[in-house]
């Protein structure tokens, strides 16, 4: 099985199944000597885990961080770092039950086609479990972000019918489903527990807004930041469409009214937008002004009605699908948003490293290639004085070495060592270079 790889330069990769021993991910290209919190990556994967409010699964995970490698000292060291994660709270027989039977809405039916074997405990690669491993990678790239200004933060907007009508910041930790909006939070709490007593489920619309983005980042053709943004949020299990900015309400609207308009700052010295309808990026190019994204997130398939169905050998089957399952996803497909996110903003960031770095080494090779022009041009010109100086001696019948002229030189040569903080001994050595071709230059003219 490939694509278990994510990213161009700071690259992920992640295995493990949920009902295996662990679950866990390598990261390379971290740089060295990053100083890194054990307790934010845990944090992250308690926002994650289930078992933590009474509208999602309550299986018991603890969801433990252990870094194996890649950190001595509490800083990066450079090398692969690799975390893994324990399953503690499997019950595999749970699952006996569903081994023939195909699953509406799961992934088994199209695994079996591709491999043609399928682990049915919980969903194997296709499990919400494997968010975990990218919620402890997406913690490394938060700290990372976070040296840089940038933050990221993600909440539920919608859950079935309820939306938010407010947004404040503030309250998407106080409640059970990561809503800004203390009202709506306890209609959309409501809205999922009656779903789960009907024996259903609910989907609904996380947004990600990504505040203090620098401009410049992502490239003009394939790799456009919305291209990999969407890459990131689409490949979260459950996840069924993106949008950046206004998205599919740009349908709508006039050329007139979702052209963002430009004004230049004064207060901050900064090329600004009046409005965001392009959600912070022209031509696959960061702008400047908040990322703003959206995903929709499908109810579960795994639900408490009895569904009609068939087994691997198409006999019409009734399912129970029992198990502990998320009766809605959006509270806990927040974190793992939030941390695709970061994945793709710290990629493109050390991207857009190398390549300023790059520039700047080219921008500096082109100044010393100035100076070392106008150095041989001199040397050239100083040469054709040394063979005019050496015409007059002839002239006048002097002798070509003039022992107080080269003291006067030694001097000055010492003084400009001083003076400009060049090493004595270099200034020696080209004194002595120059010097001995004036000698011969001259010796040259006079015979
Ligand atoms: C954090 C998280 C938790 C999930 N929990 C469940 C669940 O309890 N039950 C379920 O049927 N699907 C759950 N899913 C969704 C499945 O991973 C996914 O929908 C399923 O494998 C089919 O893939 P698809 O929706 O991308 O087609 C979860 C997904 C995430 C990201």
């Amino acid at each position: 099985m490939s694509g278990n790889l994510f990213g161009k330069v700071f690259r992920l990769m992640t295995f493990g199944e949920s009902h295996g021993p662990y679950i866990g991910l390598v990261i390379d290209g971290v740089k060295p000597g990053i100083p890194i919190d054990r307790q934010a990556i845990q944090l992250e994967l308690d926002r994650r885990r289930p078992g933590q409010s009474k509208v999602v699964s309550p299986r018991r995970e603890e969801d433990r961080a252990d870094i194996i490698s890649g950190i001595f000292e509490g800083k990066t060291t450079g090398t692969p770092l690799c975390i893994l994660i324990r399953n503690q709270d499997q019950r595999s027989r749970d699952y006996t039950h569903l081994k023939h039977i195909l699953r509406p809405g799961h992934a088994g039916f199209s695994f079996l086609q591709k491999y043609g074997v399928f682990d049915f405990r919980g969903g194997g690669r296709a499990s919400g479990r494997e968010t975990a491993t990218r919620v402890a990678a997406g913690a490394v790239a938060r700290q990372l972000l976070k040296t840089r200004g940038i933050d990221i933060i993600g909440y539920t907007r919608q859950i079935g019918d309820v939306a938010v009508k407010t947004v404040d910041f503030s309250q998407i930790e106080k409640n059970a489903v990561r809503a800004p909006d203390e009202q709506a939070a306890v209609e959309m709490v409501h809205a999922i527990q009656t779903a789960q007593m009907e024996g259903d489920s609910l989907g609904g619309l996380v947004e990600i807004i990504v505040k203090n983005c620098p401009a410049g980042l992502g490239e003009p053709v394939f790799s456009k930041l919305e291209a990999d943004l969407a890459w990131a949020l689409m490949s979260i299990g459950a996840v069924k469409a993106f949008e950046m900015g206004d998205g599919f309400k740009a349908v709508t609207m006039p050329g007139s009214t979702f052209n963002d308009l430009f004004y230049f700052d004064s207060g901050n010295q900064r090329f600004h937008t009046r409005t965001n309808h392009a959600g912070g990026v022209l031509g696959g190019i960061s702008n400047g002004e908040d990322l703003i994204m959206r995903i929709a997130v499908k109810p579960p398939s795994s639900i408490g009605k009895t569904q009609q169905t068939v087994d691997d050998r198409g006999k019409p089957v009734k399912l129970d699908i029992g198990g502990r399952h998320d009766p809605c996803i959006c509270p806990r497909v927040v974190p793992v948003a939030e941390a695709m996110v970061a994945l793709v903003l710290i990629d493109n960031l050390l991207m857009q490293e190398q390549i300023t770095r790059s520039g700047e080494l080219a921008t500096l090779r082109t100044r010393i290639d100035t100076i070392d022009t106008q150095l041989m041009l001199m040397l050239a010109r100083r040469r054709e004085i040394i063979r005019e100086i050496a015409a007059v001696k002839k002239r006048e019948q002097r002798d070509v070495f003039d022992e107080e002229r080269e003291l006067e030189k030694k001097q000055q040569s010492d003084e400009f060592s001083r003076m400009l903080n060049l090493p004595p001994k270099m200034m020696h050595e080209l004194f002595e270079i120059i010097i001995r071709d004036s000698h011969n230059l001259q010796k040259e003219t006079l015979t």
